[in-house]
This record gives structure tokens, sequence and C-alpha cells, in this order.
């Protein structure tokens, strides 16, 4: 299985600043030897669109979006439908960033549903979940993350083999401190086995790791063997980290 490297733009850019880098991406990216995708903020995704359209060099670079609405269409205001990110061309849309259950109040259930209407709509969501520091001191990161990814499992059956999921403890998100590698494993084998335990398809869903990922750790937490690539945040804006990473997704 290929490995993803998808970077998270989160609330960044502008249309200058995003020409410049995936300009600075199309000199780097050639044949990358994984999976790539972008997920930039929805107003952008025309002009990312239309860049990858133009750009021979940017052919393996997928983009996706970093919400999606629970709902088809109708009276909800500022919300994005599936079908609408479907239209620009989106592969992906993260569905239940910590950022989102925090600030959003968004609970597993709708993250369930947001999920559900992505695949819908042929959009693979990336369902991130993860737990505080406050969950991990109290020794119930197991029972965080279980529950979280069994709301998605019970929601959409034998669907979840459609899925990406991303493991990202919200203590090492924007903070410098990374997991270690045998910390992410550990919740990795953990998210895998209830995976396995929920499709016989078990085997086509990828398992990101995302928190403080960068180009000096990004290698010696891809290598552990139930990581399949990773959600990148602030160094996904910086052209040349994120294209070491992608190099270390090489393998
Ligand atoms: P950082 O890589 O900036 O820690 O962000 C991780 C993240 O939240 C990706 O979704």
């Amino acid at each position: 299985m290929n490995k993803l490297i998808a970077g998270n733009w989160k609330m960044n850019g502008s249309l200058a600043a995003n020409e410049a880098l995936l300009a600075a991406l199309a000199q780097g990216l050639g044949q990358p030897g994984c999976d790539v995708a972008v997920c930039v903020p929805a107003p952008y995704l025309a002009q990312v669109q239309a860049l990858c359209a133009a750009t021979p060099s940017l052919a393996a670079l997928t983009w996706g979006a970093q919400d999606v609405s629970a709902h088809a269409s109708g009276a909800y205001t500022g919300e994005i439908s599936a079908a609408m990110l479907k239209d620009f061309g989106c592969r992906y849309a993260i569905v239940g960033h910590s950022e989102r259950r925090q600030y959003h109040g968004e609970t597993d259930a709708q993250v369930a549903d947001k999920a559900k209407a992505a695949l819908a709509a042929g959009i693979t969501p990336i369902v991130c979940v993860g737990e505080t520091l406050a969950e991990r001191e109290a020794g119930h990161t197991e029972e965080v993350v279980k529950r979280q990814l069994a709301a998605v499992i019970h929601t959409n059956g034998h669907c979840i083999s459609e899925i990406v999921v991303a493991y990202e403890p919200v203590w090492a998100i924007g903070t410098g401190k990374t997991a270690t590698p045998e910390q992410a494993q550990a919740v990795h084998a953990v998210l895998r086995a209830q995976i396995k335990a929920a499709t016989e398809h078990f085997s086509r869903v990828k398992i990101l790791y995302g928190g403080s990922m960068n180009a000096a750790n990004a290698a010696s937490l891809l290598v552990q063997p139930d990581i399949d690539g990773g959600l990148i945040g602030g160094a996904a804006l910086k052209a040349a980290d994120f294209l070491t990473i992608i190099a270390a997704a090489r393998g």
C-alpha cells in the first residue's frame, strides 16, 4: 500500500501564497512514490484545481477540503456539501479534526455523519481521532480513540474500508511535541485492530499520524509498521519541508 502524505493548510494562505507554495512543490514533486494531497481552505479549491490542471509537474498532487457538511443541501448557512467539494475535484475531506471538535463542538456522531456524506459523494474522508493531554495522563488514550472511531464504524458499516484514519494526539498538534514513534505505533496498532474487526477489507484503510510531524522526525514515524502516512500542519506550508516528508514516505 502506498503511503499518503496529506498537508492540512488549516486557515492559512492567500491567492499569492498558494501559487508560490504550489510552484515550489512542482519543482520537487515529480513521481513522488507515495500518495500526496493538500487540504486547503474552501475558497481556494478552485485555484488549486486550476493550478494542478495547468501544471504537468503537479499531476501527482490531489487535493481536498478541511471539513464537509453532514447534510446534502438546504438551509444550512455557511456549510459546504460533499457534492460541492466534488465539483472542485476534491479527493479528500478531513472530518473531525480536533480543532473542529474543540472550537465548534463537533460530536462523535456528527463526525460520523460527515464521513458518511463524504463517502456518498465519492470523497474519501480523513477521519481524525486523538486524545487530549489530560486524557493521556489519565490513561484514557485507547478508550478515547476507540470511542471516536467506533462512532464512524457504527454509522458507516462496511463502507469504512474506504476511509482514511488520522491519529492526531491533541497535545502534539502545533506544539512541537511529537508523539514518539513508539507512542504513535501503539495507538495505530489499536486502531488497526479495531478496523480489522469491522471490515474484511481492513488492509485498504490507511492510518496516518499527525501532530508536529516535520522534516526531521517524519522518517522515524513513517517506518513504524502501522503508520501509513502523515497529516501535516505547519510543515506542509513550507515546500522544502513537505517535500522532505514526501521523500521519507517513499520508503
Ligand atoms: P501540526 O503539524 O502543525 O502539528 O498540525 C497537525 C495537524 O493538526 C494536521 O491536521
